[in-house]
């Protein structure tokens, strides 16, 4: 199996170099690939790199996903989040290849507390929300795809919500922290052997294309995450002599309101993935269990 894996760098794409290795041969780029096109910003180049390569799976890691910056720059949000994606899509179809792609929560509203379905209709509040839905709808014009709608990713590679609320509660007496978005923090490794997985299933199943929804299990609110974060600290950094400095109960609860950003988020994030388990048969793990795996490699490495 010959693998075109775009957006290498980035969270989910970097475990994807890892993870897709077992499958076959892998070609994996960035924007700033030599040789070969990975810059979602040129369409035509893409295109050509399909092509030359002829994969018989695209993987598509790549996307803008600044959410915040999105809202000045929607033509670029755009052009990487859809119409890049929909040439991959015209490409993948004219090689009879499987595209494998992922979109987001923020394709909902966030209202309600029920999780959301695969067949619930999508209503982005923000343009990252926005240019992701396009392109979920351009990727499904290929035949053979696979898109699996996740939610609050990270990564022990590069920065992430967990080490940035572990330096915070280095250095400060008070943390607030959102309580009223809630969703499922879902590691970028989960996603990519999940990925892997899926693929061997469905190289011969075309059958099984479509849309998935795809998280850890369980829920909870930033807030929630940011005291699991500093709990796990207190408890396992250094044999318990932990220099975290502020007290769980100085961890204190706001609402979304009191943090304005540029792109309003959905309050509901949860995601139903009863799907994605019946058909593939596996099980997702609760999110603590890949945070606690990323906080402990990440404080031993510290
Ligand atoms: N992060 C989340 O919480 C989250 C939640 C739900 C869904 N998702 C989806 O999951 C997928 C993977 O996200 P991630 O968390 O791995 O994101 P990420 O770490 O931001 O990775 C995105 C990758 O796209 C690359 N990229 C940016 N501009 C590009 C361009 N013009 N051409 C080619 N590549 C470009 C980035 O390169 P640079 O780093 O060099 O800019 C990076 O390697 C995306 O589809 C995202 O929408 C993410």
């Amino acid at each position: 199996m010959k693998i075109l894996l775009f957006g290498k760098g980035g969270q989910v794409g970097w475990e994807l170099q890892r993870s897709l290795t077992p499958l076959g041969e892998i070609i994996a780029l960035d924007f700033d690939s030599v040789g070969l096109c990975g810059n979602f910003a040129d369409l035509a180049g893409l295109a050509a790199t399909v092509r030359q390569v002829a994969p018989d799976v695209i993987v598509n890691a790549a996307a803008h996903t600044a959410v915040d910056k999105a809202e000045s720059e929607p033509e670029l949000a755009h052009i990487l989040n859809a119409l890049a994606p929909g040439v991959l899509a015209v490409e993948a179809q004219k090689l009879g290849a499987w595209l494998v792609h992922y979109s987001t929560d923020y394709v909902f509203d966030g209202s309600g507390s029920a999780p959301w379905r695969e067949t619930d209709k999508p209503s982005p509040l923000s343009v990252y929300g926005r240019t992701k839905l396009e392109g979920e709808i351009e990727v499904a014009k290929c035949e053979r795809h696979l898109i699996f709608r996740t939610s609050w990713v990270y990564a022990a590679h590069g920065s992430n919500f967990a080490k940035t609320i572990l330096r915070l509660a280095r250095e400060r007496d008070r943390l607030t922290v959102i309580d009223d978005q809630i969703g499922a923090p879902t590691g970028a490794e989960l996603l990519a052997d999940i990925t892997a997985l899926a693929l061997r299933t469905v190289r011969n199943s075309p059958d099984l294309a479509g849309l998935y929804h795809l998280t850890a299990s369980g829920e909870t609110s930033w807030h929630g995450y940011a005291r699991h974060v500093i709990e796990y600290a207190r408890m396992n950094e250094k044999g318990g002599a932990s220099n975290i400095r502020v007290a769980l109960d100085a961890v204190l609860p706001i609402p979304t309101s009191a943090y304005p950003l540029p792109a309003p988020r959905p309050l509901n994030s949860r995601l139903d993935t009863s799907r994605i388990r019946n058909i593939f048969g596996i099980v997702l793990p609760d999110w603590r269990q890949g945070v606690d795996r990323m906080l402990k490699e990440y404080l031993e490495a510290n």
